[in-house]
């Protein structure tokens, strides 16, 4: 079973760009799939899906009220599947107050129980609630988390329940490589909470043509401390027409979302989109990726041929093993 999370100690790292590719790559790949997003933000995985509709409703049963051990209603009601066949346990507003709450629940039943609050395993309450409580291993064949880094509580739960991070970093500044965050994570996390946390690997993304920044590209590729199999080039284009076209780079590029200005208005629209080989190239990036983390960190079988089908321009299949790629016209 593949279980990530996929982290970054700072923002704007593309984390959920990329937990959105990754999970579409991985039930093309045969895989069932379910992305769980615990960022309340704006902008996060639940309106990228367009899922989510009770997000802001406190009466709605959500993902926190089942980490807590009160749940309004099945686990199963709360998962939505987008459009791709992903399944989505979506963000809710109260994901912003769970440490609140969760301390309420602390004080309550470590008064009850006659225990110091340090005895009670905050960190452990996602794991219960995904493996011990609704064994989603037997309906999944891959979990994903989007986490909120700046929420420790719910990062680490994340963490202890899912085990292996992918880490998307972006070019910092001069170029160098700053992981130091990232590393003294997984160290604290495996000692403090006896854990063993794997570190699948690094993508350098959003990589630029400027000297900077390919000059980084290649320090991240030549380094032994971590995996880097493939680094995502900037392609703002295409990663932000996700958001109009509600899902993955490979459904703008299939059904050919553009994203354009008219009359003073930005509008996007199915059908209009060029084909172009950058980012037939970056599909296959991200396809290998996805490849990547789950036969290498993961073991999983899986199909490695992607197919592009896009409207009006037949198909574009790659195969990431092969490293070939044909092209069928129709
Ligand atoms: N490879 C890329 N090149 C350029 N822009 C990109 C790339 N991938 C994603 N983007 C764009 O960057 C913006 C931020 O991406 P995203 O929301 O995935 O980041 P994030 O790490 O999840 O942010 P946050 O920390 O706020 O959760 C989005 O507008 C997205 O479309
Ligand atoms: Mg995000």
């Amino acid at each position: 079973m593949i279980t990530t999370v996929v982290y970054s100690e700072s923002g704007g790292t593309f984390k959920t760009t990329t937990t959105a590719n990754l999970a579409v790559s991985l039930e093309r790949m045969g895989l069932d799939v379910c992305v769980i997003d615990l960022d309340p933000q704006e902008g996060n995985l639940t309106s990228l899906f367009d899922v989510g509709k009770h997000r802001s409703d406190p009466e709605a049963d959500n993902l926190v009220k089942h980490i807590l051990e009160m749940p309004d209603g099945d686990f199963e009601d709360l998962i939505e599947t987008s459009e791709e066949g992903v399944d989505i346990v979506p963000s809710h507003d109260m994901l912003g107050d769970f440490t609140s709450n969760l301390e309420q629940k602390i004080a309550y039943e470590t008064g009850m129980k006659n225990m110091s609050k340090d005895e009670f395993p905050r960190y452990e309450l996602l794991y219960k609630l995904l493996w011990e409580q609704e064994q989603l291993n037997e309906q999944y064949d891959a979990i994903l988390i989007d986490p909120n880094a700046r929420a420790e509580d719910l990062l680490f739960n994340a963490i202890y329940a899912m085990r292996t991070l992918v880490a998307p970093v972006k070019p910092a500044g001069k170029g160098n490589l700053s992981l130091d965050g990232l590393e003294e994570l997984v160290t604290n996390m495996s000692t403090q909470l006896d854990i063993e946390v794997g570190l699948s690997c690094v993508v350098p993304s959003g990589v630029g043509q400027t000297n900077a920044h390919q000059q980084y590209s290649k320090q991240f590729k030549n380094t032994d401390e971590y995996e880097t199999p493939v680094a995502i080039p900037a392609r703002e284009s295409l990663m932000d027409t996700m958001w109009e076209a509600r899902g993955s780079a490979f459904k703008v590029i299939e059904e050919r979302w553009k994203t354009f200005e008219q009359d003073d208005e930005m509008i996007s629209e199915p059908g209009r989109r060029r084909v172009r080989d950058r980012e037939l190239e970056t599909a296959r990036d991200i396809y290998e990726l996805a490849a990547f983390i789950a036969t290498e960190t993961f073991d999983a079988e899986i199909d490695t041929e992607l197919t592009l089908d896009i409207e009006g321009k037949g198909e574009h299949t790659f195969d990431v093993v092969d490293d070939a790629e044909t092209e069928v016209t129709a």
